[in-house]
C-alpha cells in the first residue's frame, strides 16, 4: 500500500486543525510532522505543544521527523505527544542504535532518516531495528526546495538492500520536493510513503490530496 503524508510544515498555521481536516477528509490517513531545533538543520519549526494540540483534532496516524541533534532526550515526550511513528536522522544520533532502541521501546513505530550526501550503507546494520527508512530528497531544513535527482538511485539502493535482506515490508519515504508531476518516478524508484508539503497546502489541500492519491491507484493496479 502507498501512503501519503501531507506535511504540515506547509500548511496556514492559523487554520491547523483545518487544514489537517482537509487533506484527512480527502483521504489522506497520515500526518508528517517535521520538527526542527535550528542547530540540526538551520531553521526552527514548532514542538511538542503543537503536538499536543493537533492530536486532540484528529485520528490520522502521527509520523514526528525529528530534524534535532540527538533526538534521544525527546523521544519519550514526543511519543506522549501522541507520534505513532518517530524518525531521526542517523546523521545526529550519537548512539543510533540505542536511539531507535528506545523508540521502540515506548511502543512507537522507529524510523532512521538520512540526508541527501549520505549514503545508503550507513543505515545497513540497523535495518533490523526500523520500521521505516527515510531518503531525504533535498537538504533537510525547509519546504518548497526542488527534489535533489541523484537521491532517487538512493531509493532504488534502499528497495534492494532490505529486498536482499528479507525485509519487505519495509516503509520506503521520500521527503522534500515531491511533486504531482515527479511523483510516478519516485514511486517507480521503489518508495511507499510519499511526504509531499507545498505540493499539498499550496492551493486547494483537499482536491491535491485526491489527486496524489489518484496517481497512487493508478500505479498500484
Ligand atoms: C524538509 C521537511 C519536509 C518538508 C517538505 O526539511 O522534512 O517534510 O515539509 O516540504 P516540500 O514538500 O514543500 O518539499
Ligand atoms: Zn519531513
Amino acid at each position: 500500500m502507498i501512503i501519503l503524508e501531507p506535511s504540515i510544515l506547509a500548511a496556514d498555521f492559523s487554520r491547523l486543525g483545518e487544514e489537517i481536516r482537509a487533506v484527512t477528509g480527502a483521504g489522506a490517513d497520515a500526518v508528517h510532522l517535521d520538527v526542527m531545533d535550528g542547530y540540526f538543520v538551520p531553521s526552527i519549526s514548532f514542538g511538542m505543544p503543537l503536538l499536543t494540540s493537533i492530536r486532540r483534532c484528529t485520528d490520522a496516524f502521527f509520523d514526528v521527523h525529528m530534524m534535532v541533534q540527538e533526538p534521544i532526550r525527546y523521544v519519550e515526550e514526543i511519543r506522549n505527544c501522541g507520534a505513532d511513528l518517530i524518525c531521526v536522522h542517523a546523521e545526529a544520533c550519537r548512539h543510533l542504535d540505542s536511539t531507535l532502541r528506545l523508540i521502540r521501546k515506548t511502543g512507537a513505530m522507529a524510523g532512521v532518516a538520512i540526508n541527501p550526501a549520505t549514503p545508503v550503507e550507513a543505515v545497513k546494520p540497523v535495518l533490523s531495528l526500523v520500521d521505516q527508512v527515510l531518503v531525504m530528497t533535498v537538504n533537510p531544513g525547509f519546504g518548497g526546495q526542488e527534489l535533489i535527482p541523484y537521491t532517487l538511485e538512493k531509493v532504488r539502493q534502499t528497495r534492494q538492500l532490505c529486498r536482499s535482506l528479507g525485509l519487505s515490508s519495509m516503509r520506503i519515504q521520500v521527503d522534500g520536493g515531491v511533486t504531482l508531476a515527479n511523483v510516478r518516478q519516485i514511486l517507480e524508484a521503489g518508495a511507499d510513503v510519499i511526504v509531499t508539503g507545498s505540493s499539498v497546502f499550496r492551493g486547494d489541500a483537499g482536491e491535491n490530496t485526491r489527486k496524489f492519491l489518484q496517481i497512487f491507484r493508478e500505479s498500484a493496479s
